[in-house]
């Protein structure tokens, strides 16, 4: 039976994913922090499409998680072949000022994480000469984010690093695909702090998680493409246009959009 691994599979895109990823034949391992919420994807998955669901709670901000995760995994005889690094999150606020401890996390969670997981489950998958690795980046792929200024660097790690990895394992039987997804309905902008710094939300209108994964699957299923962008037709053009503009044209004019309009500690 094919197993796919979904990381920040608890709620949000990764819970979509995961659901999508078992309707389509998958057994599901699901990793995030909450063990209670983890369970529930799992039953969810075991009563509707009758698939083998593991939840395994695991913090992947700690630097060894990736091998634990691993070594698990083989330990128990469960080979991966559909990696979704989707777990990830933002932070927003000046960088100055910004919790130095939440913007490390972020790294090691959006950027290192993702890599090390990438590195140990894809040389098993190049030995069958199969598997498929979506790695999560974002509409902030594309350009710097002035008051997101980690997140989106992170992003734009994740596009590159799987765009280079897909061009390198063209004939290795493994698939990789980048999606970047525009505003979607998730706890995303809560977790990054957008909305006690005076945005009453993300700007509608939001994509749903379920329209992200379909993006993506219509990507893997009727294209060779190294990457999606899942979202509205703005979206779609931000992720173009860049490449038009002078960078510092860019990083301003996104600084004038994200400026934080209350003054606390974080403008
Ligand atoms: N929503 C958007 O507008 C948007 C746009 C572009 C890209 N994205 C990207 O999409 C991905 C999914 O985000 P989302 O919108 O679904 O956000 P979300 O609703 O906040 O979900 C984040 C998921 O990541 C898990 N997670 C967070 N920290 C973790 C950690 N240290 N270890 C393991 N799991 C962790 C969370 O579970 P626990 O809390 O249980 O650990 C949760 O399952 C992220 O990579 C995000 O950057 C989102």
């Amino acid at each position: 039976m094919p197993t796919a691994l979904v990381t920040g599979a608890s709620y949000g895109i990764g819970r979509a994913y995961a659901l999508e990823l078992a309707k389509r034949g998958y057994d599901i391992v699901l990793v995030a922090r909450s063990a209670d919420k983890l369970e529930a994807v799992a039953e969810e998955i075991r009563a509707t499409h009758g698939k083998t669901a593991t939840p395994i709670a695991l913090d992947l901000t700690e630097p060894d998680a990736p091998t634990q995760l691993f070594s698990r995994l083989q330990a128990d005889g469960i080979a991966i072949d559909f990696l979704m690094n989707n777990a990830g999150f933002g932070d927003y606020g000046a960088f100055a000022t910004s919790d130095r401890g939440k913007i490390v996390a972020m790294v090691q969670l959006n950027v290192l994480a993702l890599t090390d997981l990438t590195y140990q489950f894809l040389q098993p998958m190049i030995e069958r000469k199969s598997g498929t690795i979506v790695n999560i980046g974002s509409i902030a792929s594309f350009q710097p984010l002035p008051y997101m200024a980690v997140y989106a660097a992170t992003k734009a790690f994740v596009l590159n690093f799987t765009e280079a990895l897909w061009a390198e394992n063209a004939d290795t039987g493994v698939r990789f695909l980048a999606c970047c997804p525009g505003a979607t309905e998730t706890e995303f902008f809560k977790t990054a702090g957008f909305l006690e710094n005076g945005f009453s939300s993300a700007q509608p209108p939001l994509s749903s998680p379920e329209s992200v994964v379909q993006a993506t699957f219509e990507a893997l299923d009727r294209s060779n493409d190294a990457t999606v962008v899942a979202g509205t037709a703005i979206d779609k053009a931000m992720s173009f246009l860049p490449r038009f503009l002078p960078r510092e044209l860019l990083a301003k004019g996104a600084a004038s959009q994200f400026r934080p309009k209350s003054n606390d500690n974080k403008s």
